[in-house]
């Protein structure tokens, strides 16, 4: 996946006559900052180099992530078209250059973010959007959101991890009751982002909301520690990603894990991949979370055909619906 070039190129002016050295630095303190998961009551985005950092380090692996779990929700409500986005938390405003590029039916976005440095350098970037309207607030979400409007979308990408626990649940239910529509909830792919986003879940079923994805079903996860439920998107890196954070090879990984859920129910009946198929001229095979909430390990040979043949382009994280029932075993 590649960022949209009028993103890349608004970047790349916000990056004119940066140091390297400095960039590497604030890049190397913000990843120690979210790997610790460090809640110290300081914002991790706290001036504009560290903003900068942001762009060049992260951004560009946020965007890939919400990309695929913006498409789920394509999948599963291909008639679903928002016209506004609320991107709480906004950074950047990652999730609505994501959305804008998966809906052409988005006109309005309104961003909170706590951060006046990141919400600066956001700002600029989103004149470059392709919306009607785009309306920034420097907001603490802790305040409860007064006098917010619904929107058709609204979004919550990487940042219950930089809340207080407490702070976590009232957020959600504020968030739901602004959806008109889909909430989308994104987390680290870590074993604690999991628990968050499972705790997230509980909490919305318990509300009344239809799950749309990951989960294709909405009983208890199947999943048990050590293992958790996770998901992996690749981005380009820019020459300047790969010298900031020291990497080598021009792409990275992004594991990440995630909740979408609707006020009206998806439609489609399907299972998903949850770890990378194992591919072998006999046979593919799959780790499947199912529509009953089972755990299911199925193979599929290349005596089945076009199943077969299908089966060799799934991924992870993909759904897979049709396959045919054969070798299925419960966990
Ligand atoms: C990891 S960044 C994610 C940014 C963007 N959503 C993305 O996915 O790229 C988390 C953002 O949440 C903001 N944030 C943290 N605590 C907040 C709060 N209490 N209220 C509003 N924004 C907050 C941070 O300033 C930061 O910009």
């Amino acid at each position: 996946m590649q960022l949209p070039s009028a993103l890349r190129q608004a970047i790349d002016q916000e990056l004119t006559g940066i140091a390297l050295a400095d960039l590497a630095d604030v890049s190397a303190e913000l990843s120690r900052r979210y790997r610790a998961e460090t809640r110290d009551g300081r914002l991790h985005i706290n001036d504009e180099i560290a903003a900068r950092a942001y762009l060049t380090t992260r951004m560009p692996a946020t965007y890939a992530a919400i990309s695929t779990c913006l498409t789920a929700i394509v999948a599963a409500q291909p008639d679903f078209h928002p016209r506004g986005i609320l991107d709480v938390g906004a950074g950047p405003g990652t999730a609505t250059w994501a959305a804008s590029a998966i809906w052409d039916s988005l006109a309005t976005a309104r961003m909170i973010e706590a951060s006046p440095a990141i919400r600066t350098v956001g700002e600029r970037l989103s004149r470059a959007l392709p919306l009607d309207r785009v309306d920034w607030r420097t907001q603490r979400v802790g305040d409860g959101l007064p006098g917010m409007t619904a929107a058709d979308l609204v979004v919550l990408a990487y940042v219950l991890d930089e809340l207080d626990p407490p702070a976590r649940a009232p957020l959600i239910m504020r968030l739901w009751e602004l959806t008109a529509q889909a909430l989308i909830v994104v987390e680290p792919g870590t074993t604690e982002g999991w628990k968050r986003v499972l705790a997230v879940r509980d909490q919305l079923i318990g509300a009344g909301a239809h799950i749309l994805a990951p989960c294709p079903h909405a009983t208890a996860c199947p999943l048990s520690a050590p293992d958790w439920c996770h998901f992996s998107a690749r981005i380009a890196r820019s020459r300047l990603h790969r010298e900031a954070k020291g990497g080598s090879v021009p792409w990275e990984d992004e594991k990440f894990i995630y909740l979408a859920v609707s006020r009206h129910p998806s439609a489609q009946r399907v299972s998903r991949i949850l770890a990378p198929p194992q591919v072998s001229k006999a046979a593919v095979m799959l780790k499947l979370c199912d529509s009953d909430g089972i755990l299911v390990e199925r193979t599929i040979a290349r005596r089945d055909g076009v199943a077969f043949k299908a089966a060799r382009k799934l991924g992870w994280g993909d759904t897979a619906p049709g396959l045919p029932p054969s070798t299925a075993q419960e966990h």
